[in-house]
């Protein structure tokens, strides 16, 4: 808030962006809708997962255009676009005083869009970064972010933002400070997207319905879900990826019993463990989106199991 209210005083000046920020995609390890009605979450940052440019037009009246190819994403700012993405980054540029106009913004992606991996967060961070600066304070740049982010997903809990400005391993709680995870030695794991595209509100609506109809099922599974976040930290500090993954198949058994899985994340799942994986679990809001896997030693077989069905398993190293 301070740079905003320090720019706002003395004389009217045309807003300027910077020419480059970056954010972090973010995998959720345990707790994701859990983290939603209280629970603790852990999640971890895939760095510089979005970068983008800024360059000044030659018109300064001309809207404000953003095109990422990597998404597909091509749009201009007119204010009549009622698309959501246009919608999500005019209110995080306003919320930070930022151009409308007159700028071309071009974005590096190397997430897919969509997919559980916190494209928006990525998005609406490095949006906030450019209008904001490189000194601008994290809590700033995570507050300019929720504004994009209630425009995508309603009332998100915040756990994608914070990772995206933050980077590292956090554990999140709804409406605490985050606190960040220092893992003695990297962890691998592999993050598999399905390519079944899926809405956050969607998968989201359906907790809460579980919990109006079944609150004496819902809340306990919801418990253990936040369970599940206590008992992967610890286990994630330990190195035990043994326990990580009979956790990682409780918690998708939960989620899968909360309405959140779909046929080919379970399929996904099953094939993870049959290739020898320790353990799976959807990540991220479900019904589509992204699995992830933990390895029982060296991925190259989990891998190969997915590029034989035409996927493209990503081997991420969390804590690096
Ligand atoms: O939108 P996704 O797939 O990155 O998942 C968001 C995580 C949820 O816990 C499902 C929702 C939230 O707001 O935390």
């Amino acid at each position: 808030m301070a740079a905003r209210s320090q720019r706002r005083q003395g004389p009217p000046m045309m807003p300027v962006l910077h020419p480059r920020a970056s954010a972090c995609a973010k995998i959720i390890l345990f707790g994701e809708h859990a983290v939603v009605h209280g629970q603790p979450a852990l999640a971890a940052a895939l760095p510089d997962a979005l970068r983008l440019e800024a360059e000044r037009l030659d018109d300064p009246r001309a809207p404000l255009t953003l095109d990422i190819p990597a998404w597909s994403l091509s749009l201009s700012l007119v204010p009549e676009l009622e698309h959501p993405v246009a919608r999500a980054c005019a209110d995080v540029l306003a919320h930070c005083d930022g151009p409308l106009q007159g700028w071309a913004i071009r974005g590096d992606a190397s997430i897919p869009a969509g997919a559980g991996l916190g494209s928006s967060a990525a998005l609406t961070v490095a949006l906030a970064k450019l209008a904001l600066g490189p000194d601008a304070a994290v809590e700033e740049i995570v507050e300019a972010s929720m504004v994009g982010e209630q425009v995508f997903h309603g009332t998100p809990s915040g756990i994608d933002s914070q990772v995206a400005a933050r980077g590292g391993v956090l554990r999140f709680v709804r409406g605490a400070a985050p606190v960040q995870v220092a893992l003695p030695r990297p962890v691998t794991l592999l993050v598999v997207p399905s390519g079944h595209a899926r809405s956050t509100a969607a998968e989201v609506a359906k907790v809460h319905l579980a919990l109006e109809r079944w609150p004496t099922l819902a809340r306990p599974m919801i418990e253990v879900l936040g369970r599940t976040t206590e008992l992967g930290e610890r286990a994630l500090l330990e190195g035990d990826v043994a326990r990580l993954g009979q956790l990682a198949d409780i918690a998708h058994g939960v989620l899968a019993g909360l309405g959140v899985s779909s046929p080919i994340l379970d399929e996904l799942c099953g094939v993870a463990r049959a290739a020898g994986a320790a353990g799976a679990k959807l990540t991220g809001a479900g019904g589509g989106g992204c699995m992830l896997a933990w390895p029982a030693g060296d991925p190259t077989a989990l891998v190969a199991a997915f590029d034989a069905r035409g996927l493209s398993p990503l081997v991420v190293e969390v804590g690096r």
